[in-house]
């Protein structure tokens, strides 16, 4: 195990059934050769600048049914709400005063934001000369395009899991294909891509985590978010077991291994099942934080799944919070947009 460990140290190369066999063992000593080396490899390629990036939750209301999340169309019980763009804009317009360079403008699939309007709203946000990253799901090429043209500068949309037939039962009436579709237009049209996957899943294998990790290195991702499933009680997987913080973490380790030089968050799913969560994937492979920057009551309410941090806290005290965390295992904070390369650029 350590052998491959160090392999994938050296080459950012294992065969599937390597990746499986690394997932797989619960040795604690080789996991934790795994997360340094992965630590190493984001230290030589990334280094330590920690990228924020603020995270705004605009709208709950999705017309998609998916069983794993909490803002699922058909469940009942979270009050929807929809931020108007001049909302919208204003907590962009804070998070910026806040020192972020990049906000993530993030919702359900809400047709309400029509091409037109999600354009304009990028458009009135660049203007205060940070990056917009988009995170609204599958849109057709044109409508990409529009954002693009506005400015939008990265798109995140995670594949889920890179196993169709479970992809598809669990995503009912959406394709695989289609969401893969979606990552190549999006290459195309010249964002930054991010992609990513939920580990732990109802019927996941780790053959199958290891596919999620090559698919990443096959679309040569600029950004790859791995969180662990967690179940919501208020849908149909409420009863599956998920909350896997090992496997998810191992997941990341090995995904930085293997793409070294990309952006990996530390997600807060992660620090959702464990208290110091971002902190441990900061220190095994992430380099990359979202803290929440939407404001009062809405927080609650975007819940894709329970247990959700920071609900009652305000943007001011999350920037804060996570800036002395950061601080506090001797890294600094990105002072630029963050984007791919940067640092490997500014070394050469
Ligand atoms: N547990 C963990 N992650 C979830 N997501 C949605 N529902 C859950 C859940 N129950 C993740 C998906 C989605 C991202 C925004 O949140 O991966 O892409
Ligand atoms: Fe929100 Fe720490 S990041 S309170």
């Amino acid at each position: 195990m350590l052998d491959l460990i160090k392999k994938a140290e050296q080459t950012h190369a294992l065969e599937r059934d390597e990746l499986a066999a690394l997932l797989e063992q619960t040795d604690e000593d080789v996991s934790k050769a795994l997360y340094q080396a992965a630590d190493r490899v984001r230290a030589a390629y990334v280094g330590s600048d920690v990228q924020l990036r603020g995270l705004i939750e605009f709208t709950n209301f999705c017309r998609n049914n998916c069983l794993y999340c909490g803002i699922r169309r058909d469940n009942p019980n979270p009050a929807r709400y929809r931020l108007t763009p001049d909302q919208i804009v204003d907590f962009a317009t804070k998070a910026a005063s806040y020192g972020f360079k990049t906000v993530v403008l993030q919702g359900g699939e809400d047709p309400w934001y029509s091409a037109d309007r999600v354009a304009d709203i990028v458009r009135r946000i660049k203007k205060l000369d940070i990056a917009v990253t988009l995170s609204i799901g599958e849109r057709t090429y044109e409508e990409y395009k529009a954002y693009r043209d506005a400015g939008a500068d990265r798109y995140l949309i995670r594949i889920e899991t890179t196993d169709k037939a479970l992809y598809e039962r669990l995503d009912p009436q959406m394709s695989w294909d289609n969401r893969r579709r979606c990552l190549e237009d999006l290459r195309r049209l010249g964002y930054e891509v991010g992609s990513g996957s939920m580990v732990g899943l109802p019927d996941q294998t780790t053959e199958s985590i290891a596919d999620d990790i090559l698919f990443f290195k096959e679309l040569n991702v600029d950004m790859a978010g791995i969180g662990p499933f967690i179940p919501h009680p208020d849908t149909p997987l409420k009863d599956c077991e998920g909350r896997k913080f090992d496997l998810a973490l191992k997941t990341m380790a090995l995904t930085r291994l293997l793409l070294p030089d990309i952006n990996i968050p530390a997600t807060t799913a992660m620090e959702t099942l464990n208290p110091n969560g971002r902190v441990i994937a900061l220190r095994s492979g992430a380099n990359v934080v979202m803290p929440n920057m939407t404001e009062g009551e809405y927080r609650r309410l975007y819940e894709l799944y329970p247990g959700k941090i920071c609900v009652s806290d305000t943007p001011l005290h999350c920037r804060t919070c996570i800036g002395a965390k950061i601080l506090a295992i001797g890294r600094t904070i990105g002072a630029d947009k963050g984007f791919r390369g940067e640092f490997l650029k500014r070394k050469a």
